[in-house]
């Protein structure tokens, strides 16, 4: 098969980890006989830098044009004065409208290997494997009215949802749960909010043609406790936006670094690949970002859009043996650092492909 890529690298660590996500995937498509075309356009502050806004036209037409889309990250110090609607992150958001894909997936799963990066005890972690399933396109992130007041020193924004809406993504989960664990807890804030309430309301009515998972309901402020004293407990949890986009990080401490963590948003026109981990401009250009959590996305783009789950599984078999021989990068080095190889982004890089190379000679 061939997959026309989108590369929108973004800012401060966002084109080191895709490049070596981009190279990876690549290796694993070519080594399975598959053409991977990459076009890179630019997104984020350096597009407002550039262009002077932050989804170039030129940008977001080559988007609708491809078969996918991977963003390395958006933000910087630099530009958090600017107000929401011309930051980075708004360039993000109206890609992500543009796009159209709903459901963000973002799995936090426990790895063995570390276990002692995780500042939870290593018994409560070991073996969890959750799938967040979170809304993308509603919620406070998109509802109106919004604005800042300033003269009468006031501010509002949405949150706001449609039955419809609720109906999409909540199917997405069932049905990513049937093929998981057969269960899945759904998060609101039915104990204050009139939208969590229809929310609640909605998937209870869906979980009606999906007999087989079992469903419960959690509220946000005791599931946030909840993910960190028994995070096995959980297998899908679907959330509203902004729920799913803090639960998501909080739950990045399950394994230990927000930096190997992947997503991918499916659902709409085109899907959208990121890494969960943010543009982090203190280490920036310096080779010391953590690309396992780029490279698990690479493989997600094999999933979810090339239909290519052996070379998915590649790279992520690849990924545990890196870090089963003791490969490092910054990030995940605490503790005993002679235990360990501590390796660069660019040197992380190659081991991975070092280690897919050999898988495909060996089979
Ligand atoms: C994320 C990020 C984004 C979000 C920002 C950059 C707009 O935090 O992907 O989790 O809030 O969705
Ligand atoms: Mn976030």
């Amino acid at each position: 098969m061939k997959l026309n890529l989108l590369v929108v690298a973004g800012d401060g660590i966002g084109p080191e980890v895709t490049n070596e996500a981009v190279a990876v995937l690549r290796q694993a498509m070519e080594g399975g006989g598959h053409e991977l075309v990459v076009t890179e356009k630019r997104i984020g502050g350096i597009a407002i830098d550039t262009d002077g806004t932050p989804l170039p036209a030129e940008t977001l037409e080559a988007a609708l044009a491809s078969d996918a889309v991977f963003l390395g990250a958006v933000g910087g110090t630099k530009w958090n004065a600017l107000p929401p609607n011309t930051r980075p992150e708004a360039g993000l958001l109206k890609l992500r409208a543009a796009l159209g894909g709903f459901a963000n997936l973002r799995p936090a799963f426990a790895i063995k290997e570390l276990a002692a990066n995780s500042p939870l005890k290593a018994e409560v972690v070991a073996g969890a494997d959750i799938l967040f399933v979170r809304e993308l396109l509603g919620g406070l992130y998109f509802g109106s009215p919004r604005a800042w007041d300033k003269a009468a020193g006031e501010a509002w924004n949405t949150m706001r949802y449609t039955r419809d809406e609720i109906i999409r993504v909540a199917r997405i989960a069932f049905e990513l749960a049937q093929k998981r664990g057969k269960k899945l807890t759904s998060v609101d804030k039915a104990n204050v909010l009139e939208v969590s309430q229809l929310w609640r309301a909605t998937v209870t009515e869906v979980a009606a043609d999906y007999p087989d998972i079992t469903l419960e309901h959690q509220l946000v402020d005791s599931m946030a406790m909840l993910l960190m004293t028994s995070p096995r407990n959980y297998d899908v949890v679907l959330t509203e936006n902004l729920f799913g986009d803090i639960l998501s990080d909080e739950s990045a401490v399950i394994t230990g670094s927000l930096g190997m963590l992947p997503s991918a948003t499916i659902g709409g026109k085109i899907n959208l690949y990121e890494p969960i981990h943010g543009s982090a401009p203190d280490i920036a250009g310096k080779s010391l970002a953590n690309p396992l959590g780029a490279i698990m996305t690479a493989a997600l783009v094999l999933r979810h859009s090339a239909g290519l789950e052996a070379e998915a599984a590649l790279i992520e078999t690849a990924v545990r043996k890196v870090l089963e021989a003791g490969y490092r990068t910054a990030d995940l080095a605490r503790g005993n650092t002679t235990d360990f190889k501590v390796l660069s982004t660019t040197e992380m890089g190659q081991q991975v492909r070092a280690t897919i190379a050999a898988q495909l000679a060996h089979s």
